[in-house]
């Protein structure tokens, strides 16, 4: 059953304000009607597993090496992976695709061709990879138009957000726990994101995504109702916003131990951020005397230091609320 408590938003018959309205009660929400075919995320899943299966010294060869943007092959199983030294059963690929209009087949190939992190196999990989990453840039824009106009955001820093974006493309292979997880170790630890809008999909599989819902009680578990992807608010969404749009705490869990050692897990994921030379500034729609003004902090430094910081891909939350 999907989730109830999550609203749930059909982009291609609601108004700009359903959207807003949803993330701003609960900082997360369903989208369908987004125009992605399902097919493009499918073909993604299938090549995306293809890529896990492959032998380790395989993966290797595209490994991220540990400094720069997150990119490539990320083993955190692994412990020497230069993401910290507390090593989690996850293995994930990341991409960064070069800004650029063309999103022909010609244009993707031509615009990824300079992304140093592909694999030779399996066929057909950087093409849906692509494809995939450019679909996920037009719905980031146009969810980003939506609140950019609700809320009246400057619109001269609209287009930082959306032509102009910086967004990294995920798929995380989550492993089955075939031995049981070192005590209070999850998959992953509560947290923010760090960008403007995550955008996110997973499969059914047990051991998944829950979030914190304002006013409810402990953590709601996210199940996916068909066809529809997550979005969340980030960090530097809340900042623009001036906290007006909070970000989205989560978490995601173990399987049931019953199930664990099947439990594999892949969920595929666009983090969205603005342009990362941005300052991000809280709008003046947003601000007034009982909501005074944020700090502005620059994207790409806000990044940076969370690449650098051992282990810290997201802004971990201390949770302090009860009914975890
Ligand atoms: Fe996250």
């Amino acid at each position: 059953m999907p989730s109830r408590l999550v609203p749930s938003i059909d982009l291609a018959s609601s108004r700009d304000e359903s959207v807003v309205a949803a993330l701003m009660a609960s900082s997360c929400a369903f989208v369908t009607g987004h125009g992605v075919a399902d097919s493009l995320r499918s073909d993604l899943t299938e090549l995306s597993r293809a890529f896990f299966d492959l032998p380790f010294q395989e993966k290797a060869r595209v490994r991220w090496p540990g400094d720069g943007y997150w990119r490539g092959w990320q083993p955190l199983f692994d412990a020497p992976s230069g993401e910290g030294d507390d090593s989690q059963p996850l293995e994930r690929y990341e991409f960064h695709l070069a800004p650029g209009s063309d999103s022909s087949d010609e244009g993707l190939l031509r615009r990824s061709a300079e992304f140093g992190f592909w694999p030779s196999r399996p066929e057909g990989f950087r093409l849906v990879w692509a494809r995939y990453h450019a679909a996920l840039a037009r719905l980031a824009s146009a969810i980003v138009t939506s609140i950019a106009k609700v809320l009246d955001l400057p619109e001269d820093e609209w287009p930082d957000w959306c032509e102009k974006q910086f967004a990294n493309l995920v798929v995380n292979n989550y492993l089955a726990q075939v031995d049981p997880p070192p005590s209070g170790q999850i998959r992953q630890r509560p947290h923010t994101d760090i960008g403007g809008l995550t955008i996110l999909w997973a499969d059914d599989a047990p051991g998944g995504l829950e979030v914190r819902m304002p006013g409810v009680p402990g953590w709601t578990a996210v199940e996916f109702p068909p066809d529809a992807f997550l979005i969340q608010a980030g960090d530097l969404l809340a900042r623009w916003t001036n906290q007006m749009i909070r970000p989205n705490i989560h978490r995601v869990v173990n399987p049931p131990p019953e199930v664990a050692a099947c439990s594999r897990r892949m969920s595929i994921v666009y983090f969205h951020y603005p342009k990362l030379e941005t300052v991000v500034t809280p709008a003046p729609s947003c601000v007034s005397a009982e909501r005074p003004a944020g700090v502005s902090i620059d994207a790409g430094a806000h990044l940076l230091s969370a690449v650098a910081e051992p282990g810290a891909r997201y802004r971990e939350f201390e949770d302090t609320t009860s009914g975890t």
